[in-house]
């Protein structure tokens, strides 16, 4: 007796200790799972709320561009992702889909052009939660090409399907090898140009290198082969660049006009939110980003972005965006117009619209 009394107690243990490791083993699951989840939302929350770190992801990308201390040709502009992005990591969250995030290659590209508003656009168009947008600009196409479509990849940020992975590099609307370099990444891939009256963006051009190196001469002095005949130099690049019909020829020799959209600078300004609807037709998106999202702002003379969601103030692009322009002699404004005309007419003529610039 006194040995059967002795074998239940030990069975009884062994029976314990069972439920006991099935219990701490469930324990330690649900503990991980807690951890995967609260981790993962904790990142989304930090990546979302830091509005300044130029290159945002909010899944939680790791190494950043300007982190890699490769290329950082701009700083973000003051502009968030915000509440938007957020609420879709949520909804992403109770879809489970957020796991299937993954880095792809671009399938649009704001090509150009410099100083014609790209930075307004992109950050307006982060505003939609289907847009996946790198903050940098990682001139792939023009300058780091032989790094190879794996490192072009693996700056891009992390998307879900259907979302839209963008970047925008400027010049890349101006550097003749790059129309076949994106054609050889993507037949299908979606082009967007900003464009500016030429004469108010080679100005703008010319503000931002002065900016950088105060002694550069005179705008006037560089405008002209020849002052006194008026012999315009058209090489020197912020009046090359406004020869866009001359570069938009170069593109559609590899892409239909249909593949490419010409967003007005000037109606960015003016309209930003009539503008961003057309790209996101473009871009085959909902129309998420509207009027609600925009108000002029006297002080900066720009429309900003209303405080998105969650987020306590209000955004306007940095101080590097809508600046005072150098003042230029009238008489060179209009030699620069007049010589800008036949262009103007044969690119309005190749984009189906006028631009109306004077
Ligand atoms: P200026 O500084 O000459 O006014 P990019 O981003 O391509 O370099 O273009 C800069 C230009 O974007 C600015 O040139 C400005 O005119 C224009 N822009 C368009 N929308 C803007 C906005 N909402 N805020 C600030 N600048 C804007």
């Amino acid at each position: 007796m006194a040995v059967f009394h002795h074998h239940h107690p030990s069975a009884d243990l062994r029976r314990l200790f069972h439920r006991l490791t099935i219990a701490s083993s469930l324990s330690i699951l649900c503990f991980s799972l807690v951890y995967l989840l609260t981790g993962c939302c904790e990142s989304e929350l930090t990546e979302n709320s830091e509005i300044k770190t130029p290159t945002r992801d909010f899944f939680g990308s790791g190494w950043s561009y300007e982190r890699n201390g490769t290329v950082a040709q701009e700083v973000t502009a003051d502009v968030g992702e915000g509440a938007l992005s957020r609420h879709h990591g949520l909804e992403a969250n109770s879809s489970g889909k957020e796991w299937t995030a993954t880095r792809r290659l671009p399938q649009a590209l704001i090509i150009g052009v410099k100083k014609g508003g790209t930075r307004a656009l992109l950050e307006f168009l982060r505003l939609h939660p289907d847009v996946r947008a790198l903050g940098s600009e990682p001139h792939f196409f023009d300058r780091h090409y032989a790094r190879g479509l794996d490192w072009y990849r693996s700056m891009m940020p992390k998307a879900l399907d259907g979302q839209i992975v963008m970047e925008k590099t400027p010049r890349y609307f101006v550097t003749v090898e790059t129309p076949a370099r994106v054609h050889a990444m993507s037949q299908d891939v979606k082009l967007i140009v900003v464009v500016r009256d030429p004469v108010t963006r080679a100005i703008s051009d010319y503000t931002q290198i002065i900016s950088k190196t105060p002694d550069i001469p005179p705008f006037e002095n560089l405008a002209f082969k020849n002052r006194s005949t008026g012999q315009i130099d058209s090489l020197w690049s912020p009046l090359w660049i406004g020869l866009y019909a001359q570069h938009l020829e170069r593109w559609l020799a590899w892409f239909p006009r249909t593949q490419i959209h010409l967003v007005s600078g000037e109606r960015l300004i003016s309209d930003p939110a009539g503008e961003l609807g057309k790209v996101q037709d473009f871009l085959g998106l909902q129309r998420i980003v509207t009027d609600k999202h925009f108000y002029f702002n006297k002080t900066k003379g720009f429309p900003c972005l209303k405080k998105p969601e969650g987020s306590s103030k209000p955004h306007c692009l940095g101080k590097t965006k809508g600046r005072m322009h150098a003042s230029i002699d009238p008489e060179v404004m209009q030699r620069l117009r007049d010589f800008y005309k036949p262009h103007n007419q044969r690119f309005y003529q190749m984009a189906g619209q006028d631009f109306g610039w004077q």
